[in-house]
């Protein structure tokens, strides 16, 4: 299956997207993981990288559909792959679209994931997430079954994003809003557009995902 995550920081589509690809064993393929990782790495990208992602704004097209090009490339990504952060603009919807084209395929789902500002603030201000797996935690609204241990790898080794403070949490939101109508727009018109709503807990979201595709 070929499917975009998309939806607002904290509308959990991090959470719901490594779910759907372990239910269906296709990769998933964060953009915002694959730059925390060059970044971490020192890598040219990392480093341009850095202080966009500080400052809540989004890295350029031409960097992102690079990197989103090359990996979906991969031989693992031949029978599918979960995309969870990309596309965020029209260009970067374009280009998978002509990609995708040139290889006789095409996107089966994109899911928007619907929640309310004051609640995307809640969740991404108390995030806290799994060094080693990347799986996203909240101490009230989606703790670890285990307390300091990583319901999806077991490890102890926790972190906060330096991205999830007030301000630039606010500043990434309105990004999300300035980008959003022409994207959905556009899936809407391919007609592989599904509208989720996001508010509840994560096994609920994901019931909301699995009921979607049987409809
Ligand atoms: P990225 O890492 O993609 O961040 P984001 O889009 O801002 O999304 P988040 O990861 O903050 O939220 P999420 O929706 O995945 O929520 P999560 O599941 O974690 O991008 C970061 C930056 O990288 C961008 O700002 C940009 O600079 C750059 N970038 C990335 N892609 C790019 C692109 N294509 N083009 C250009 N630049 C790009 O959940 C949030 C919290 O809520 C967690 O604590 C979780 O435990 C909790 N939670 C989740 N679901 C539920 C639920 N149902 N109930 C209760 N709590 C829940």
């Amino acid at each position: 299956m070929k499917v975009v995550f998309f939806g607002p920081p904290g509308s959990g589509k991090g959470t719901q997207a490594i779910k759907f690809a372990q239910r269906f064993r296709n990769p998933h393929l964060s953009t915002g993981d694959i730059l925390r990782k060059a970044i971490e790495e020192g890598t040219e990208t990392g480093l341009k990288a850095k202080s966009l992602m500080d400052a809540g704004q989004l890295i350029p097209d031409s960097d992102i559909v690079a990197i989103v090009r090359d990996r979906i490339s991969q031989s693992d990504c031949q029978s599918g792959f979960i995309l969870d952060g990309f596309p965020r603009t029209l260009e970067q919807a374009h280009d998978l679209e002509r990609f995708l084209k040139g290889h006789s395929e095409e996107l089966d789902y994109v899911f928007e994931f619907k929640v309310p500002t004051e609640l995307l603030i809640e969740r991404i201000t108390g995030r806290f997430s799994c060094k080693k797996c990347g799986a996203a935690y909240h101490p009230t609204m989606n703790p670890t079954k285990v307390a300091d241990v990583c319901d999806r790898c077991g490890s102890s080794d926790f972190m906060k994003r330096e991205d999830d403070t007030l301000d630039t949490v606010k500043g990434r939101i309105a990004v999300y809003e300035g980008q959003a109508q022409p994207l959905l727009s556009y899936y809407s018109r391919l007609g592989v557009c599904a509208s989720i709503d996001a508010v509840g807990s994560v096994e609920e979201v994901f019931n909301r995902v699995i009921k979607s595709i049987e409809k």
